[in-house]
């Protein structure tokens, strides 16, 4: 929970940044700059690699909202990284119907493959490990999203091998 009393005042945000908050701002009708919230989030996550609780009130102060209305979407959505993450952000879905079908068990897999638990990331900052909700893809399972784009499907300990040995190749 947010303690107003014991945050200091928010950063502003660079103009170029709030320009284009007022780009997304003006896509919606003038008593509805609030719709843009999603979009503004987005914003800062791709400058910034993340959605600060500064960034979330300077959000809020553009938008005329309350800055728990803010949280309360970066909290939401998987996609908001409220720390920095590594350069690859893995979400492996646990939600139930992939526990029974091993979901779990990816995760695990990673946690020993990768040395971190879930929620951390890796020393060389190339992994940051989460657990997921319903990726919608539970026919598919085990599932996860790398970088909240691109779906894995039927990743079973081989293919999960495959996949960080690849991408830790890719950028020795
Ligand atoms: S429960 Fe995992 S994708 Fe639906």
């Amino acid at each position: 929970m947010i303690s107003e009393a014991t945050r200091a005042p928010s950063a502003p945000l660079p103009a170029a940044t709030l320009a284009r908050f007022d780009r997304e701002v003006a896509k919606y009708p003038p008593d509805q700059k609030q719709s843009a919230v999603m979009a503004c989030l987005a914003i800062v996550q791709q400058e910034l690699g993340f959605v600060s609780l500064d960034s979330e009130h300077a959000i809020a102060e553009h938008l005329g909202m309350a800055p728990i209305a803010v949280h309360e979407v970066t909290t939401f959505y998987n996609m908001y990284n409220q720390q920095p993450v590594g350069k690859y952000k893995l979400n492996v879905c646990t939600n139930l119907p992939c526990q029974l079908r091993d979901g779990q068990h990816a995760l695990h897999h990673l946690e020993k493959k990768l040395g971190i638990h879930m929620g951390e990331t890796t020393a060389d900052g190339l992994f940051t490990l989460q657990q997921s909700e319903c990726l919608g893809a539970c026919a598919d399972s085990p599932v996860m999203l790398v970088n909240d784009r691109t779906m894995c499907s039927f990743m079973s300990d081989d293919k999960l091998d495959q996949l960080i040995d690849g991408l830790k190749k890719a950028e020795a």
